[in-house]
């Protein structure tokens, strides 16, 4: 198949390198000539484990093209549209420039008998407007909603196996061909055994934004039960393990600790309560607006524990921050809850040092007036106080003997609930955990 990617961010270029993996002819269009660029060297242009690899191994086979020109996507059999959808400044409702702008861009190349195949995140309604446009300029042409479920740090395992494929179809002939297509596509999931939900457009749309909220509302959960578990001396990591034995509830997403950032869930659930509100039915999730403050408090609550475990003030102390991440193995910075702490605390006039394997030149970027260490033994480094944020691997096996020589006092606040309290412990360090 010939297939086009608009838009080349996380989604778009795993999509794009994914489907070419397949064996499928792809191109891949952004504006940003400098994105273009690095792909076309055969560069990933963010951190993400497996992607360069990918593109190193297609690099010969010619199979996987990236242009800034979106006529050069003409041609090709499905259109993939893999464009952001962020917050809107001061608003919660989502931006839907960049999916209006790669529509008008498609309705210049699309021709009948291809499918436009929506996979970016959207407010319920955005695919019948879409299928309104296009059935206005190309009648014989038809979109599908396709969305896109991958997590940051396993994207390229997540595109190629995928828990369910979803295709929210239009009623007719059109739907039936557009879904032969798609199966075409997919083929190799699909031989896999990967469940495929065929759906209208309405559902397809809602089931994206439905499985953010639960994830959402899970980590919430716990980190509700965390302030109760805080309270009364209880482990919430016990209590979660406890409770995730039960098959119905399930252990996974009920890590308690600092809670939840990243381009997508944070702004999902709010651009859904928008929504909401401007469908009537806001009432239906006003308890999101409660999973978005639990979690916002937990931030709050890291620099409250700071400031308690540093004798009542944070002035003029040396912090040491690991992880600047919104998680591990990723280099995203968008809504980091490290970053968030860390800003916190500078401001309340802690003398903060921020370090991380792979998003110190993001975070420099969003956060210019953060200081930054590139390694977490340079961060520590006379520190009166550590603070773990972001769960990577390097700092989960991190020595406590032997950061106990770099430090200057021996307390470490483990916001991920990550470490192992006894071995802190033992090496003499004050081990408080969220
Ligand atoms: C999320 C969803 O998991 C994907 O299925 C979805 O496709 C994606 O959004 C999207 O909409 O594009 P992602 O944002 O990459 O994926 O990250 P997650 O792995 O979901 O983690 C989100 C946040 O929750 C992180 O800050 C993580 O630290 C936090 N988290 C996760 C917890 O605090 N506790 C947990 O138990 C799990």
């Amino acid at each position: 198949m010939r297939i086009s990617v608009i838009g080349c961010g996380y989604l778009g270029t795993v999509h794009a390198a994914c489907m070419a993996t397949l064996g499928h002819e792809v191109i891949g269009y952004d504006v940003d000539t400098h994105k273009v660029a690095a792909l076309s060297r055969g560069e990933a242009p963010f951190f993400e484990p497996g992607l360069p690899e990918l593109l190193q191994e297609l690099a010969p086979t010619n199979r996987l093209t990236f242009t800034d020109s979106v006529a050069d996507v003409q041609g090709a059999d499905v259109h993939f549209v893999c464009v952001g959808t962020p917050q809107k400044a001061g608003e919660n409702a989502a931006d839907m420039t960049y999916v209006d702008t790669a529509m008008a861009d498609l309705l210049k190349v699309v021709e009948p008998g291809q499918v436009v195949a929506g996979k970016s995140t959207v407010p319920v309604g955005t695919a019948e407007r879409l299928a309104a446009q296009l059935a206005a300029e190309v009648p014989e042409a038809t979109l599908v909603w396709n969305p896109e479920f991958l997590r940051e740090g396993f994207a390229v395992k997540d595109t190629l196996h995928p828990d369910r494929l979803v295709y929210g179809l239009p009623e007719g002939a059109a739907g039936e061909s557009a879904k032969e297509l798609l199966n075409t596509v997919y083929a190799a999931p699909l031989a896999e055994g990967t469940p495929l939900v065929e759906t209208d457009y309405a559902t397809a749309q809602l089931v994206k934004v439905a499985a953010n909220s639960f994830l959402a509302t899970k980590i919430s959960f716990i980190n509700a039960m965390a302030e109760l578990c805080e309270s009364t001396g209880a482990d919430v990591v016990r209590l979660a393990d406890a409770i995730g034995h039960d098959e119905r509830i399930g252990r996974r997403f009920l890590n308690a600790g600092l809670g939840f950032g990243g381009g997508c869930l944070p702004k999902d659930i709010r651009a859904f309560m928008a929504r909401a509100g401007e469908l009537g039915v806001d009432q239906a999730l006003t308890f999101l607006r409660e999973v978005d403050s639990i979690n916002l408090r937990r931030r709050v609550r890291m620099v409250d524990l700071a400031r308690e475990v540093c004798g009542g003030s944070i002035v003029g102390r040396r912090i040491a921050i690991l992880g600047a991440a919104f998680k591990p193995n990723s280099d995203d910075v968008r809504d980091s809850p490290a970053l968030s702490v860390a800003a916190q605390m500078q401001l309340q006039g802690a003398d903060v040092v921020v370090t991380d394997p792979q998003a110190i030149p993001n975070a420099r970027r969003k956060w210019p007036d953060l200081k930054f260490a590139d390694s977490a033994e340079k961060a520590v480094e006379g520190a009166e106080l550590v603070l773990l944020l972001t769960e990577w691997p390097e700092y989960v096996g991190l020595d406590p003997a032997a950061l106990s020589t770099l430090v200057s006092g021996r307390r470490m606040l483990d916001g991920r609930n990550a470490l192992d309290p006894a071995a802190w412990r033992a090496a003499g360090w004050t081990y408080r955990a969220l």
